[in-house]
């Protein structure tokens, strides 16, 4: 694709909607959007111009701009990615929701919340909360994430054990098309069966098809009981194991999270806490969540059955603490190195355990540092590999040979490239390389039929000529 670049006229374009106070183009301040937290560098590059839309109108007014002029466009959220999501390729306009922030609705009635794309999710969270309810998607990044985000990634987390992904947590969107266009998709209905079901697919083309303003959010009762229970081990097959055991005994846990040592110690120092068997533990974090005191109680007994008949060294009960811990995993790693990237691969629940323990023994062969989590409920894994005082053309070539190794296996597997974080920029060779081609071509055809100037976040998920 061709692009223009942001004159004086596309600028004053910008500005003549936002205002000119929204509009920025200020050196440190494209350098502060050339990247989001993924710590690969190489994939990098400044926008020409950060703007700050605070409505939906004006959204739909900057894309025609964008189309008059092909200008490239690039949504960001809170530039949580890390798979270079936010990163704008080809420079052109970086657009930040931030400002669209409110909730502008809680309907508890109807068990919905009407939000704004730059809506804190963890705002979110408690504004259900406080009604006695709950917004069930509950990424790692909450705190700092925005729901548009959450929405444009699929993102996944903690609770999708039982409630699913973020994809499941919505009725209904708002979202600007790469046109300029305002379409509004979904309805907060139960069923409905009245053609094709484009809210879903807007939902995790992460920003490539339409810039999501606005959603309709599924709210779910609160559990009034609720315990975090951490199995610890010291053999990580006996840790891996637990997982299918725990799904099959039909607990319905609403996390299952896997953490290995390195992990445990490295979020535990970020964190300023001491858990146990910080030494040596391998964890596996569970949590229960019932609507009786009668239940939790049967579901604990249960529970500490299957960790001991798996071989747990020690089953604690445990508190907000291991969340804390959890939560820090990927931003403790940054202590470490600065180039770094995180996978994301997913397989069968059933696989899990088998996946886990061959790619930890296969990491062993490498230089660079790796450290193992997982959403192991969920069949979804992250390393964290993190590159060490090594020359770069030694860290690329080890980084490929493991993931030569890695994503044929996981495919193998029955899995996936991304269970959560996207394909991204990061990702968009080995999405070419492991898409089926007949799956690929139609992503394709979708994307030009949708934005056939191609100004809509180019070159993330695909690359269209
Ligand atoms: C987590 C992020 C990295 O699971 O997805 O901590
Ligand atoms: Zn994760």
């Amino acid at each position: 694709m061709n692009y223009n670049p942001v004159t004086n006229e596309v600028i004053q374009a910008l500005e003549q909607i936002v205002g000119a106070r929204n509009v920025k183009t200020a050196p440190e301040v494209l350098e502060a959007y050339q990247s989001d937290e993924s710590l690969t560098p190489d994939l990098w590059h400044l926008p020409e111009v950060v703007v700050s839309p605070g409505s939906t109108e004006e959204v739909a007014a900057i894309m025609k701009v964008a189309n008059q002029y092909k200008v490239p466009v690039t949504p960001r959220s809170a530039g949580t990615s890390v798979s270079a999501g936010a990163v704008p390729v080809y420079g052109g306009i970086v657009l930040l929701m931030e400002r669209m922030n409110r909730i502008l609705e809680i309907n508890t009635e109807g068990m919905y919340l009407v939000a704004e794309a730059g809506a804190r999710t963890a705002d979110i969270q408690a504004a259900a909360k406080e009604k006695g309810l709950m917004y069930a998607g509950d990424p790692c990044s909450a705190d700092s994430c925005l729901i548009g985000g959450n929405l444009a990634t699929n993102a996944g987390g903690n609770k999708a054990v039982r409630y699913g992904t973020t994809r499941h947590q919505v009725y209904a969107i708002e979202a600007v098309l790469p046109n300029g266009k305002i379409a509004h998709l979904g309805a907060p209905l139960k069923k409905c069966s009245t053609g094709y079901c484009l809210d879903q697919l807007i939902i995790g083309s992460e920003g490539t098809l339409g810039i999501i303003t606005q959603a309709t959010l599924k709210l779910v009762p609160l559990a009034p009981y609720k315990l975090d229970v951490l199995a610890v081990f010291t053999d990580l097959k006996k840790a891996t194991a637990l997982v299918p055991q725990l799904i099959k005994a039909g607990l319905n846990p609403t996390s299952v999270e896997f953490m290995d040592n390195n992990f445990v110690r490295s979020a535990s120092d970020y964190s300023e806490l001491r858990l146990p068997h910080y030494e040596d533990g391998i964890y596996d974090i569970v949590s229960i969540e019932t609507f009786s005191e009668h239940e939790l109680d049967e579901k604990m007994e249960k529970l500490a059955e299957v960790c001991e008949a798996c071989g747990a060294t020690d089953v604690v009960e445990a508190d907000d603490r291991v969340w804390k811990v959890r939560r820090n995993c990927l931003e403790s790693t940054r202590v470490f190195s600065r180039v770094a990237t995180s996978e994301d691969l997913v397989v069968p629940v059933t696989k899990i355990a088998e996946c886990i323990q061959t790619l930890v023994e296969e990491s062993k062969k490498y230089d660079f540092l790796i450290f193992c989590l997982a959403h192991a409920g969920d069949g979804n894994l992250h390393f964290q590999i993190m590159k060490r005082d090594m020359p770069d053309d030694e860290w690329e070539r080890q980084l490929a040979q493991f993931r030569a190794f890695a994503y044929p296996y996981v495919y193998q597997l029955g899995g996936r490239l991304s269970g959560e974080h996207g394909i991204g920029y990061k990702r968009l060779s080995y999405m070419e390389q492991y898409t089926d081609p007949v799956e690929l071509e139609l992503m394709k055809t979708i994307k030009k039929a949708m934005d056939p100037n191609g100004i809509l976040n180019p070159d993330k998920i695909i690359h269209v000529e």
